[in-house]
């Protein structure tokens, strides 16, 4: 072997210490500095699944970008009212330095305490307290106002698609909705005509193969035990394709629908495998 290999082999090695102890000193995860933050430490987002994240933070300040070991972090939760929580608590490694954890409740507590512990030490704010009741998904427990519950929920102003899509519909009228929709659409389609009132959920489902409105409802149902929603009707299409073909100049009618195109005017909303996966995550 030349002097001049064995010398390089002795500088890689040596750089190769280096690096090995420079990732072990940096790697001494901070519990102060550790950083907790998202929707599931608000007890006014009401979620089927509640969650937060966890960026774990070195005692120098760096985020860790790769897994420190899914068992890294411990959370807890704890009611002062009630000696067992039935709560459900998922934390998960996303393996860059970070973790997702999702919970679900299957009871209301009140002033939940959220402890979230590495090697028994309180991490960043810990413990967090929700203030008040936190609901479960079951709980028929509406806020009475609108546009408290968007605040809450910290919803933006407006979504482009909405408004957009909405625009072609400057007024509405529902009579006239109910008696042309289903004559024009009717028994070829697979069609449900929702009305909810005093914020109970009513529906009316033209055509054969209906069965799809099952994710309807449930969407519905769990938004109307959430918040109180204004009396309102409209047309949803449960089909694979959408429906209004007429041009923007001509009368249109609106419907609802899971597609759309640039030559239809359906208004479109989110599918109902989201809503279902939003409904159901951690549900079975
Ligand atoms: C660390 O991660 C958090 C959360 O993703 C981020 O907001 C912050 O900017 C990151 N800090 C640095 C120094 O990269
Ligand atoms: C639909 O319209 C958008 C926006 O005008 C355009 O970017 C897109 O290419 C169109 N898609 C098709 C399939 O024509």
């Amino acid at each position: 072997m030349s002097v001049r290999l064995l010398l390089l082999l002795v500088f890689s090695l040596e750089v190769f210490r280096c690096e090995l102890s420079k990732e072990k000193a940096g790697s001494v995860i901070s519990a102060a500095k550790t950083l907790v933050w998202g929707p599931g430490l608000e007890a006014d987002i009401v979620l089927p699944a509640r969650f937060f994240y966890i960026q774990t933070v070195d005692s120098s300040g760096e985020n860790l970008t790769t897994s420190p070991g899914e068992k890294t972090f411990e959370v807890k939760m704890v009611s002062p009212t009630e000696q067992f929580t039935r709560i459900w608590i998922q934390v998960l490694d996303r393996r860059d330095g970070s973790f997702l954890v999702r919970y679900r409740l299957y009871a209301t507590y009140t002033d939940l305490h959220i402890h979230v512990l590495l090697k028994g030490k309180h991490v960043a704010k810990s413990p967090y307290i929700l203030k008040g009741p936190v609901y479960h998904e079951g709980c028929d427990c509406p806020q009475p106002s609108g546009s408290v519950w968007e605040k809450n929920m910290h919803c933006p102003e407006s979504f482009a698609q909405i408004t957009r899509d909405l625009s072609l519909h400057p007024s509405v009228d529902p009579d006239q909705n109910a008696q042309e929709i289903p004559k024009r659409f009717g028994q070829r389609q697979s069609l449900c005509h929702y009305t909810i009132k005093e914020n109970k959920v009513y529906v009316k489902t033209f055509g054969e193969h209906v069965g799809f409105r099952i994710f309807m409802d449930a969407i519905l149902l769990s938004l109307t035990r959430k918040v109180r929603i204004p009396d309102v009707e409209f047309f949803v299409n449960l089909g694979d394709w959408p429906l209004e073909k007429r041009k923007p100049t001509d009368k249109l009618h609106p419907i609802f629908s899971w597609c759309g195109s640039n030559n239809t005017r359906d208004i479109v909303m989110p599918t109902y495998d989201l809503t279902e996966s939003v409904l159901e995550t951690m549900g079975r």
